[in-house]
C-alpha cells in the first residue's frame, strides 16, 4: 500500500523508516500538516495518516474524497478537532490511538504535581538569581497527604488514579460515565464535592465543545485557596484568564498546564515569527507556581513509538479488510 504521512515529528521519523522496512508497504512522509492545500499531494495514494491538533476543514475532506481516498488514520488519542460528521458525509473514515500509552500522559501530570507541590519553579527562581538563601525556604506539601481530584476517569484518569494512589493519596474521582474496574482505588464523587475537597486537580477529559471551558471562573471559586490545577488534557477545558486571576489573587495555589488554551494558534504564529506572540503565555511563564509545558505529556519513547505503528496498522487495516477496532463515529 501507498501511504502518506502529514504531521511528521522528528522523533517519529526513525519509527515509520522502521514500520516501512518491516512491512514492505510504502511512505511518504511529510512534516507540513493536513489542510485545504497540502490535501492535494495525496493524489494517487492509498491512505492518510496524520498527527496534529489543528482542525480538518470540510474542504479538505471534499477534497480527499475527490482524490479518491476514504481512509485516514491519526496517530493521536484526541478528535476534539476533527469535524466527525463532516468526514461521514464525505464518505471518510478515520480512526484514532486510544491507547498508545496512557502512562506517559499520566506520569506526566504526577510530575507536574510533584514539582508544584515540593514548590521547586519558586526555588529555581531564586537560585536563578544566586539567592541560595531564599531558595531554602520554600516548605513543600507531600503527595501521600494529599487528596486527588481525577475529572475524567477514563483511559488516562484510570492510570493517574493508580499512580496517585501508589503515592499515598487520597484519591477521589468524577465521570458522567465511570468504567466498572474494582482494581480502582478511588471514591467517585460529584464534581463540586471533588472542586470542594482536592488538593489537587487533575483534569483528563476530551476537549470536545461541551467541555469547553469547564473550568472556569465560578468552578475556580470552588477550589481550595492552594489548590493546584493539572491540565494535560486539552487547552479549552480551562479559561485561562479566569486561571490567571486566580493565579494572580491567590485564588488557587498552582497550575499545571501542559495543553494551553490558545496553542494551536500560538504554534501556528511560531512558525511563521519564532516566536510565540502570547502576552498571557508569557504571564504564564513568569509565574514560579505555574509549570507551563508546550504539550509534551505524551512525549516518551514507548508512546511515539506506538502512537507510529499502531496508526499506521490500523490503516492498513481499513485498506484490507475494510474495518479497524479504532474508528471513531460522530459524537
Ligand atoms: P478516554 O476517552 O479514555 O476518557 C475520557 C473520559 O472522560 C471518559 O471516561 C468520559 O466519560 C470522561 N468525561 C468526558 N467528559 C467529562 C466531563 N465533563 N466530566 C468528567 N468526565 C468526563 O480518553 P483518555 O484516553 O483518557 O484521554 C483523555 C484526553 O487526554 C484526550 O481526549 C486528549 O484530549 C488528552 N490527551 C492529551 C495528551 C497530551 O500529550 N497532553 C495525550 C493524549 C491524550
Ligand atoms: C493526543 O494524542 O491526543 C495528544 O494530545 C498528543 C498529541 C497531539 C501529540
Amino acid at each position: 500500500m501507498k501511504i502518506i504521512v502529514y504531521g511528521a515529528h522528528d522523533d517519529e521519523i526513525p519509527y515509520m523508516t522502521q514500520w516501512q522496512a518491516t512491512t514492505g508497504h510504502t511512505l511518504e512522509i511529510h512534516q507540513e500538516l493536513l489542510d485545504d492545500t497540502t490535501i492535494d499531494w495525496a493524489a494517487g495514494f492509498d491512505g492518510i495518516n496524520v498527527l496534529q491538533t489543528t482542525p480538518y476543514s470540510q474542504t479538505m475532506f471534499a477534497k480527499m474524497a475527490a482524490l479518491g481516498i476514504r481512509f485516514l488514520t491519526i496517530r493521536n488519542v484526541g478528535t476534539d478537532n476533527i469535524d466527525l460528521a463532516a468526514a461521514q458525509a464525505h464518505g471518510i473514515r478515520i480512526a484514532n490511538v486510544p491507547a498508545y500509552s496512557p502512562n506517559a500522559i499520566a506520569e506526566f501530570a504526577v510530575t507536574a504535581t510533584l514539582h508544584l507541590l515540593r514548590r521547586l519553579g519558586e526555588v529555581e527562581a531564586k537560585l536563578a538569581a544566586s539567592d541560595y538563601q531564599a531558595a531554602t525556604a520554600f516548605l513543600g506539601r507531600e503527595l501521600a497527604q494529599q487528596t486527588v481530584g481525577v475529572v475524567g476517569a477514563g483511559r488516562i484518569g484510570r492510570a493517574a488514579i493508580k499512580l496517585f494512589h501508589g503515592f499515598g493519596a487520597k484519591v477521589l474521582a468524577y465521570d458522567p460515565h465511570p468504567v466498572q474496574d474494582d482494581s480502582l482505588a478511588c471514591e467517585y464523587v460529584e464534581l463540586d464535592e471533588l472542586f470542594a475537597q482536592a488538593d489537587v486537580i487533575d483534569l483528563h477529559i476530551p476537549g470536545i465543545a461541551a467541555n469547553d471551558h469547564i473550568i472556569g471562573a465560578a468552578e475556580l471559586a470552588k477550589m481550595k485557596p492552594n489548590a493546584l490545577l493539572i491540565n494535560t488534557a486539552r487547552g479549552n477545558l480551562i479559561d485561562t484568564q479566569a486561571l490567571l486571576h486566580a493565579l494572580e489573587h491567590q485564588q488557587l495555589g498552582g497550575a499545571g498546564i501542559d495543553t494551553y488554551e490558545r496553542e494551536s494558534a500560538n504554534l501556528l504564529t511560531l512558525k511563521e515569527t519564532g516566536r510565540f506572540e502570547d502576552p498571557t503565555w508569557d504571564r504564564l511563564r513568569a509565574m514560579p507556581n505555574v509549570v507551563l509545558t508546550p504539550h509534551i505529556a505524551y512525549l516518551t519513547e514507548t508512546a511515539v513509538q506506538n502512537m507510529v505503528e499502531f496508526s499506521l496498522n490500523y490503516l492498513i487495516e481499513f485498506l484490507t479488510v475494510g474495518a479497524t477496532e479504532t474508528e471513531v463515529h460522530p459524537r
